[in-house]
């Protein structure tokens, strides 16, 4: 075959394989093969002496003329192989920047939780101080510096939890009172604290009973502090938990603790006193003990009952939240089912 027939033939083989090149490495490949230096047009080059001498001049252009359009066709396939990869990437990697962002799955507050956030800024607002007692604690504060001595039958209104004959799991916060009462220095000013924390008794769990609940303790001790104060205190924290409109009544009571002791309930906030099953057709739901603390507590903690006197009261938050929140079964509170428990996710959460 003449020699330009070739190059001819090689023109055309090596623009057809420059176009069937798919990928990179394949085009690499080729230009290895076409223009390398092992390539057939380097080779022609090489033996430029066996081409007759007044061909050489054209057979070294042409061979010029076709590397140059190889380099060319391969620099122009290469760019298009990269812009399809760089295409494929930008498809595959699709950003639609007008998404809205994706919801992080946050935890929402337990609903006792929030009453007790709720009141404990209630009562700081009014200048009490929030103390915390031992949930393990001794019979000691629970019971004795409460009037409560060993053989007191009103030691049957709580079944506790003993660990030995003088460590228990405390019934009630209540002891609370004695141990800030102990320690609290008159001269610096009046008594107002709440205590709230985790009690428990020997009930058998249902839909209304807990072995474990929470409770909050209050505790106002100072001179001149009369029953109007505490009735004025129950009707803020009536009012304020259960909506402005409530009315309080005081029923008479018994407590080792207080010195006259009542009960407090609210009018029912569902029907407004007409009577409904939430207050059992009666108008009234019982809400809270509380009373005048007796001398003896006072004594008990060394404090002149002569000179301080004061009230003090004792609320479940568990009930609290039944009542407000409407919930069934008090166990929910302990279980944690989170579809409980999101229910009472607020909006902005
Ligand atoms: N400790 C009482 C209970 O667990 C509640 C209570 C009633 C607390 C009257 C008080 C009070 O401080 O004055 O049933």
């Amino acid at each position: 075959m003449d020699l330009f027939d070739k190059l001819k033939e090689l023109r055309q083989n090596g623009l057809d394989e420059i176009k069937k090149a798919s990928d990179e490495k394949k085009l690499n490949e080729v230009r290895v093969e076409l223009v390398g230096k092992k390539s057939e047009l380097t080779n022609i080059l090489h033996s430029m002496k066996e081409v007759a001498p007044e061909q050489r001049r054209e057979v070294g252009q042409k061979v010029n003329e076709i590397r140059d359009l190889f380099n060319s066709h391969l620099n122009a396939a290469k760019d298009e192989i990269l812009a399809k990869v760089i295409a494929k990437k930008m498809e595959e990697e699709r950003i639609d920047v007008t998404l809205p962002g994706r919801k992080g799955h946050l935890g929402s507050k337990h609903p006792i939780n929030i009453i007790l956030d709720d009141l404990e800024n209630f009562f700081i607002g009014m200048g009490y101080k929030v103390v915390q007692g031992p949930e393990v604690e001794t019979d000691h504060y629970v019971f004795e510096m409460m009037n409560l001595p060993k053989d007191h039958p009103a030691r049957d209104m709580q079944a506790t939890f003993y660990i030995d004959d003088e460590n228990l799991l405390r019934s009630q916060t209540s002891g609370d009172q004695a141990r800030v009462l102990e320690k609290h220095d008159f001269s610096k000013g009046p008594l107002k604290m709440v205590g709230p924390g985790k009690v428990y008794r020997r009930d058998d769990d249902d839909a209304t009973h807990s072995h474990q609940f929470m409770q909050m303790e209050g505790l106002v001790i100072d001179k001149n502090i009369t029953m109007s104060d505490l009735k004025g205190t129950l009707e803020l924290i009536a009012k304020h938990v259960f909506g402005q409109d409530r009315e309080i009544r005081l029923r008479p009571s018994y407590f080792p603790f207080t010195e006259p002791s009542v009960e407090m309930d609210v009018s029912c906030f569902k029907c407004n006193g007409k009577g409904c099953a939430i207050c059992k057709y009666t108008g009234w739901i019982e809400v809270l003990g509380a009373g005048m603390v007796h001398p003896n507590v006072l004594e008990n903690a060394g404090v002149d009952s002569n000179v301080y006197g004061g009230f003090a009261f004792g609320l479940g938050l568990d009930r609290f939240a039944i009542l407000k929140y409407g919930v069934t079964d008090i166990r929910d509170f302990y279980t944690n089912d989170v579809r409980f428990l999101e229910q009472f996710r607020k909006e902005e959460d």
